[in-house]
């Protein structure tokens, strides 16, 4: 889809005002940033990737509103997204790997450090709901393929076929050249990782994703692996990652976002670190990264917010008292 349409689609009529830079708002809301404990100041607030989440965030927002806590709605924001079946990077109606079966992946964080996650699933649409179930059920941190699926039909999650009948009719698409590459997500979707912080000033984090597009079988990217695709520290502040999972993986992207904002980085700052970090690991080993596109989104314990990704087209939606927003994020590269 061309930028142009793409904006379109939105429906959005004052791009210039409602696009507003990453780094403009970082800088903006950085430098008003109050001094102190000044936890959840601006909570309650839900941020997450891409044009999709506006729905999932002020569906967040509202719940928090209403006295939910920042997991409960986080979960109930990105089930939305995972329950959609036009969306084709996400939950049901995801793009199957290269040999039709859709396998899904996700990770929840609470600010407490609690944490669960699955991977490689198959069969169940709501893999958020899965990851906190193995969070709040199980002695473990994460479960994947048959095991991931095999709990949560003991956990009673429906189990029902994930390929809808216009992922199928790409992924034959795709067989007939059958070409093995990771395809950029410059100005679409892809993963859904969504921050929300409450009135009480608690933060969490969950990240949900069909993965990419036509992988080998097995292939696990970084939205379930905490760290790297989510990371929340209930003191500092929360990160979520989104595009080529194995170049967040390499650089532990999360965490290392949640890392530069308690050595005193502003959301904004620790995400365009990131993500110079991560060009850095390519021109290191030699690699291209045209192909490729890298985006983090943050939000510290006061409820400031920053996005910025490796290259144009990447937005994030931001939810709070001002309303829902869908901002463009700034990147490394032009194009
Ligand atoms: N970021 C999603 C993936 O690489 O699977």
């Amino acid at each position: 889809m061309k930028r142009s349409d793409f904006l379109k689609t939105l429906g959005l009529g004052a791009l210039g005002t409602l696009f507003a830079s990453g780094r403009a708002l970082g800088a903006q809301r950085s430098g008003s940033m109050p001094k102190g404990n000044f936890k959840g100041a601006r909570a309650p607030i839900s941020i997450g990737t891409w044009p999709f989440a506006e729905h999932t965030t002020r569906a967040s927002l509202e719940a928090m509103q209403k006295g939910a806590n920042a997991l409960d709605a986080v979960e109930l924001g990105v089930k939305i997204c995972e329950a959609d079946p036009r969306e084709r990077s996400v939950g049901l109606g995801g793009r199957p790997d290269r040999d039709g079966r859709v396998t899904l992946d996700a990770c929840i964080m609470d600010h407490l450090g609690n944490i669960g996650a699955v991977a490689a699933c198959e069969q169940v649409v709501h893999v958020s709901s899965l990851a906190r179930a193995v969070m709040e059920h199980t002695p473990h941190v994460m479960l994947v393929g048959d095991g991931a699926t095999q709990f949560a039909r003991e956990q009673g999650f429906p189990m029902q076929n994930l390929l809808v009948p216009d992922s199928e009719a790409e992924w034959k698409k795709w067989l007939e050249k059958s070409e093995y590459k990771a395809i950029p997500n410059i100005e679409n979707h892809d993963t859904i990782g969504q921050l929300t912080l409450d009135a009480q000033g608690r933060l969490a984090g969950c990240c949900t994703t069909s993965g990419m597009a036509f992988k080998m079988h097995g292939r696990v990217g970084d939205s379930p692996i905490i760290g790297a695709g989510l990371y929340v520290d209930g003191e500092v502040g929360a990160a979520t990652a989104t595009g080529q999972g194995e170049e967040v993986i390499r650089t532990v992207g999360s965490f290392r976002v949640v890392a530069a904002m308690k050595s005193g980085k502003s959301p904004q700052q620790a995400c365009e670190d990131a993500v110079h970090e991560i060009h850095k690991f390519f021109v290191r080993r030699g690699k291209p990264w045209a192909d490729t596109q890298i985006g983090f989104i943050a939000m510290d314990v006061q409820g400031y917010v920053g996005g910025y990704a490796l290259r144009p087209g990447f937005s994030y939606a931001v939810a709070s008292v001002d309303g829902v927003q869908v901002l463009r994020a700034e990147s490394l590269f032009d194009a």
